[in-house]
């Protein structure tokens, strides 16, 4: 059994004085929350906050990126080592990197191979633009960038891979696709890639989640479907009672 994960990616919101706001109205309610995963993404500047106030919770921490460079001139970058001194996970190619920082299959790639070299949990965000959606290229689209994503993974680290499905066209909308549409996009398009990749059984290992406009109203529908094991939360996961009824449906 996968076991269920819900994360909150805050984009480029909250300040440090705000971290510490949401996160103590946040904190006591979350870690209550059993049998889900939960993990909070602030941004780069906030993490050490963060990091400080979860010490000692069972809620989990992640960067929002990384580089993929060890050290050195690559100023404005972050390293792997620097992420991984506060956190356990990191999100990887969201599409609004792609979008407006340039974000390639080829460096999402790059930046798996440095969260696997470095012990991070990687939640690798896929998903096709509603321009692709219209014509038909969510198949293309979908298992090619799970496929150039994950390319080189090691057999023993795949399986621990996350990956995040978020249609575009879904992220930030309040239009959501449906929980039958998006697990069909799961199993066919990335189940069945990292199946070809890596095998029956680590296809199945590997934790899928369902991300684009998921509220507490819309969870559960995402949550019952086989092939979706949590949610990759937006808007919503910066609003306490919000976040926490979405972490509550995960874990039933
Ligand atoms: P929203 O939940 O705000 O649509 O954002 C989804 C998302 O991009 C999470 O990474």
């Amino acid at each position: 059994m996968r076991k269920p994960l819900v994360a909150g990616n805050w984009k480029m919101n909250k300040t440090i004085a705000e971290t510490r706001e949401l996160l103590t109205a946040m904190k006591d309610g979350l870690n209550a929350v059993n049998g889900v995963e939960r993990v909070v993404c602030p941004p780069f500047i906030s993490l050490a906050a963060a990091a400080e106030m979860l010490a000692g919770s069972k809620i989990g921490l992640g960067a929002q990126n990384l580089y993929w460079e060890e050290k050195g001139a690559f100023t404005g970058e972050v390293a792997p080592a620097m992420v991984k001194e506060l956190c356990e996970y990191v999100i990887l190619g969201h599409s609004e990197r792609r979008a407006y920082f340039g974000e390639t299959d080829e460096t999402v790639n790059k930046k798996l191979l440095a969260a696997q070299k470095f012990g991070l949990t990687p939640i690798v965000c896929v998903g096709e633009t509603l321009a692709q959606y219209e014509a038909n290229q969510t198949r293309d689209v979908v298992s090619s960038q799970t496929r150039l994503g994950l390319t080189g993974v090691a057999a023993d680290f795949a399986p621990s891979i996350v990956v995040a499905y978020e249609p575009v066209w879904a992220i930030g909308t309040g239009k959501a696709s449906t929980g039958e549409a998006a697990n069909a996009v799961i199993k066919d398009f990335i189940r069945s890639v990292i199946a070809e990749m890596y095998g029956e059984e680590t296809a199945q290992a590997v934790r899928v989640l369902y991300g684009g406009s998921v509220t507490a109203a819309n969870a559960a529908e995402f949550f019952s479907q086989p092939d979706i094991d949590g949610a990759l939360v937006g808007g919503a996961s910066l609003k306490v009672e919000e976040f926490l009824s979405i972490a509550k449906a995960a874990a039933k």
